[in-house]
């Protein structure tokens, strides 16, 4: 039998502008993303006889085909013409689902990457275009560091990493959105707060911190606000512990704060701690 392992990380959007609405349904994004240290381990057992599973330590996953790893792993068979053979995939959780943090999307990247070590059958190119048919946020997964992401989300540009001494604050309110919903909402929505992309990639290559604080905009945060104030509640209590800036992830529902150091992170985090859910610490990777 043959056992793969890799960390999947999570993903932020430090910004996040949607262009338009597409011929083929999707939306045009740019968005700055960047990975983080909250993972995932993705476990992949090989030549386990012909069935296959998905597994998960949260029951909340679904452990069929509705999970993107089945889907990802599907798609990897067929693009590399290898027949299927047995696959249990084992995932264990740390990344919150519904959470704009793309817990699916990174840990069915992290599927592809594994099999693709193993039979080295695509080329990086075909990989990320594979990807693509995964998920709008599955390239990035496999891009991983800082990139702006446009088209869909599979066209990726890569940009520095962040200065090393950012970390974040994770804070995950009790509730979840649909994210079909939301592209509809801003569809019908002709004023929202929009984000500075380009200036927020000069201030990535300038490394300055305060100014990639500021710049931190989601053009879904002010219709997700509207329904759930405790998002601006959130982001007024992570400014006050000192965070450069703060933000919804992705489509929500976390919203992260980001931080010059772990030890004001740390601080912040523990004085939320408590009043939600979900209050984690991550640095830069
Ligand atoms: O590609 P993915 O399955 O992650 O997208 C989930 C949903 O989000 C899509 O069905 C679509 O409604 C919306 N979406 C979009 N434009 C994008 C990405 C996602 O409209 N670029």
């Amino acid at each position: 039998m043959i056992i793969l392992q890799k960390e999947a990380y999570a993903k932020l959007n430090l910004t996040l502008d949607v262009l338009g609405k597409r011929p083929d349904g999707y939306h045009d994004l740019q968005s700055v993303m960047t990975c983080v240290s909250l993972s995932d381990t993705v476990t992949i057992r090989l030549d386990t006889g012909n069935a296959w599973r998905v597994r998960s330590d949260c029951p909340q996953i679904p452990q069929d085909e509705d999970n993107l790893c089945w889907k990802a792993a599907k798609a990897y068979f067929q693009a590399a013409g290898i027949p299927p053979q047995g696959l249990d995939v084992f995932l264990e959780k740390r990344i919150p689902s519904q959470a704009g943090m793309a817990g699916g999307s990174t840990d069915a990247a992290a599927v592809l990457q594994l099999l693709n070590s193993h039979y080295a059958a695509l080329s990086e190119t075909a990989l990320l275009a594979l990807a693509a048919c995964v998920g709008s946020d599955v390239p990035f997964c496999l891009f991983g560091g800082t990139a702006l992401a446009e088209g869909r989300g599979e066209i990726l540009t890569r940009l520095p990493d962040l200065p090393k001494y950012l970390c974040f604050v994770l804070v995950k309110p009790n509730f979840s959105v649909s994210t079909p919903a939301l592209f509809r909402a801003i569809d019908a929505c002709c004023s929202v707060r929009r984000p500075d992309t380009a200036a927020m990639c000069r201030a990535i290559d300038e490394k300055n911190s305060v100014a990639i604080g500021q710049l931190l905009e989601n053009v879904f945060e002010q219709p997700i606000v509207n329904h759930y104030p405790i998002v601006e509640t959130i982001r007024q209590q992570l400014l006050s512990h000192a965070a450069l800036g703060a933000r919804l992830t992705g489509t929500g529902s976390v919203v992260f704060g980001i931080f010059d150091c772990m030890e004001k992170a740390k601080q912040a985090a523990a004085a939320m701690r408590g009043s939600y859910p979900m209050v984690l610490t991550a640095s830069c990777i």
